[in-house]
């Protein structure tokens, strides 16, 4: 979403260092972008280039060492400890490499307890079979986690992240653990989420084959951006057909 654009975080002269003297590591250094409502982000870059550690922070799961950055006209480096872990729970979806789905229920029951969180648990059953329905998954839903394949376990963690309808989805290498047919079929899925509910959605990669498919491209390179650039026009994921049948 280029035009009508709507800033969901505005990151200002970010930077996060770790350790001190001469294990002194500058994990970021003075970012600098705008995440808005509705975009599939991705942002690339080598291992070590500081993608986690921009995640953790817009994520309210870190704070950074310089800088500022306001989520939905918050601004998270001035919230107390308390605040921050409210914003992370009622306000971010996190799907990370391994799904961590509770392995003794089923897909529903996965999804239904994430959002009984914060909601009754007869809506809660409900918008589960929905989510689930929304990921590709209606026909798996008494499925236990050992039953499914690593994209549709993914899918459930998709599913349950959503639960409590966050204005932030965050992706932390969401296909690392999947093989390129099942990976694709997974990140079909979040632009989709980003284009449909409204969701930012991060996703963080070093698949650089995502790059054509994003609204919002960063690169980073030793905790820089060295590339932000919006796509008007970015190429749509589409799940592979064999994939859908098999699912
Ligand atoms: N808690 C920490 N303590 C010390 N150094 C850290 C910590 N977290 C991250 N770093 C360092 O900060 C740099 C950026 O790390 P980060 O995890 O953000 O990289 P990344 O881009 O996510 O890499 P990968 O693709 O391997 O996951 C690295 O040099 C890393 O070693
Ligand atoms: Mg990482």
């Amino acid at each position: 979403m280029v035009n009508g654009a709507r800033p969901f975080l505005r990151i200002r002269g970010v930077g996060r260092r770790f350790g001190s003297g001469p294990a002194e590591v500058t994990a970021l250094d003075s970012v600098d972008t705008t995440i808005n409502a509705g975009d599939f982000t991705v942002v690339l870059g080598a291992s070590g280039s500081g993608k986690s550690t921009l995640l953790n922070i817009i994520g309210g799961m870190d704070r950074p060492t310089t800088g500022s950055v306001v989520a939905d006209g918050t601004e998270l480096t001035e919230l107390s400890d308390r605040r921050l872990t409210d914003y992370r729970r009622t306000r971010v979806g996190f799907v990370f490499q391994f799904y961590n789905l509770v392995p003794n229920l089923t897909a529903v029951e996965n999804v239904a307890l994430a959002a009984s969180l914060v909601m009754p648990m007869r809506d809660a059953g409900t918008l589960a079979e929905e989510l689930l329905t929304e990921v590709g998954l209606g026909h798996r839903l008494a499925q236990f986690p050992r039953n499914l394949s690593g994209g549709e376990m993914q899918r459930v963690a998709i599913a349950r992240a959503l639960a409590k309808r966050p204005p932030l989805l965050l992706c932390d290498e969401p296909s690392g653990a999947l093989d390129s047919v099942t990976g694709q079929h997974v990140l079909a899925q979040l632009q989709r989420t980003a284009r449909d509910t409204g969701t930012a959605v991060v996703v963080v990669t070093h698949d650089s084959t995502l790059a054509d498919a994003a609204d919002h491209l960063i690169r980073l390179a030793d905790g820089r951006i060295v590339t932000d650039e919006h796509e008007p026009a970015p190429a749509l994921l589409v799940p592979p057909a064999s994939s859908t049948a098999a699912s």
